[in-house]
């Protein structure tokens, strides 16, 4: 802490009352505000974990109007939710989702739970978003702590523990819950989350023209940009994968399914060499061992080689080239035994990462047989 107890205590006063204030005259309209249904609620608070307003939104409009209620939801079929989530990521999410509104349907009668205690036990809820619920569908007195919160009070009070320790965490969350205003907690949640996302931005925050100027700690000691504090850098893995695709006599294309713990679990992809430190070419992928083997039991000839692609991921940063390939008669022995044929223009139907998405997008879609030029993304 920065800065003295009295101020602290005339801080915590100002805070809340001034926030409550910002909202009123905040008229951000968004979609999920207006009700008090907790499935919605719900629907919208998974969509928006890490996910900015802006990309959640066409994703939010698309769920709750294919998905209008939990039961519609529950008896969606897997491949179809994943095909709507294409894009937006972090798909246990989406998993998660399935398998709750199933429970809720078999084991609760269809009922979403209404305390903060059932409706945290529910699969892919945490604290934040069964707070958000708790507060914006049932009115009850739980302050949300989410990354805005943290950046808002964090800079706010001139906190400077690591948001990412326990004691961070801890800390962060009691005085988010001596600030809630509780003659309105959902009012409140939504108007720190707002204010987050509208004013006290991550990158260059509105600090000339904010009512919390004045009081705001991190602004007067110039330490906006210090703030909050993480004590881990994020480290990230480099990943290399080499697609191949697969075309058979018949017109067709092979695909399999992810099935391990693994980015893009469930989603679907062309066979995967992935390889340590650098992508495969023409020149060197008839040398990886994979593709000896398959040399062995089929006739391959090599249609093509693209340009590499990259997708940053949290965690992950993914390069990525695409082979095509004419493969004869594949009887499906072990080395192919997972994979599927399916007619190449029914691509569409399956939900598919987004680098492979790019890719398709980007190539001659005949599949001639010449060598891409593709843009380095
Ligand atoms: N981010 C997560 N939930 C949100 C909400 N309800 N409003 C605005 N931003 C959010």
């Amino acid at each position: 802490m920065l800065y003295s107890n009295t101020q602290f205590v005339r801080n915590v006063q100002e805070f809340t009352q001034q926030l409550m204030q910002w909202q009123g005259g905040n008229k951000r309209q968004l979609p999920w505000k207006n009700t008090t249904d907790a499935y919605i609620i719900w629907l919208s608070e998974v969509i928006l974990q890490q996910t900015r307003v802006e990309q959640g939104m066409p994703y939010f409009l698309k769920f709750a109007e294919r998905y209008p209620s939990v039961s519609h939801l529950a008896n969606a079929p897997d491949d179809e939710v994943m095909h709507l989530w294409e894009g937006l990521g972090y798909y246990s999410r989406a998993r998660n989702m399935l398998h709750t509104a199933r429970f809720i349907m078999k084991e609760l009668n269809g009922v979403f739970p209404q305390t903060y205690a059932e409706i945290r036990r529910l699969k892919g809820v945490g604290d934040y978003t069964a707070a958000a619920i708790a507060s914006f569908a049932f009115g009850l007195p739980y302050a949300v702590v989410d990354g805005n919160v943290y950046r808002v009070l964090s800079r706010y009070f001139g906190i400077d523990t690591p948001i990412d320790l326990p004691q961070g965490k801890k800390q962060f969350a009691q005085l988010a819950q001596q600030l809630l205003y509780t003659p309105n907690p959902g009012l409140y949640n939504q108007a720190i989350m707002d204010f987050g996302n509208l004013q006290c931005t991550p990158a260059k925050p509105n600090c000339s023209n904010c009512p919390l100027n004045g009081s705001c700690v991190a602004n007067a000691a110039g330490r906006i940009a210090a703030l909050p504090v993480k004590s881990k850098k994020l480290v990230r893995k480099t990943r290399f994968f080499n697609f191949l695709i697969l075309h058979t006599p018949s017109g067709g294309v092979l695909l399999r399914k992810r099935m391990a713990k693994d980015i893009w679990e469930n989603l679907y992809e062309f066979l995967l060499l992935e390889t340590d430190d650098q992508l495969l070419t023409h020149q060197t992928i008839g040398n990886h061992p994979f593709i000896k083997q398959l040399l062995n039991h089929y006739r391959l000839t090599f249609r093509s080689a693209s340009g590499m692609f990259k997708q940053q991921l949290t965690h992950q940063t993914i390069y990525a080239c695409f082979f095509e390939a004419d493969i004869a008669q594949p009887e499906f022995f072990t080395l192919l035994q997972h994979f599927f044929e399916i007619p190449e223009n029914e691509i569409n139907r399956y939900a598919l990462p987004k680098i492979i998405n790019t890719y398709l997008a980007n190539r001659k879609n005949d599949g001639a047989a010449q060598q891409l030029q593709l843009p380095l993304l």
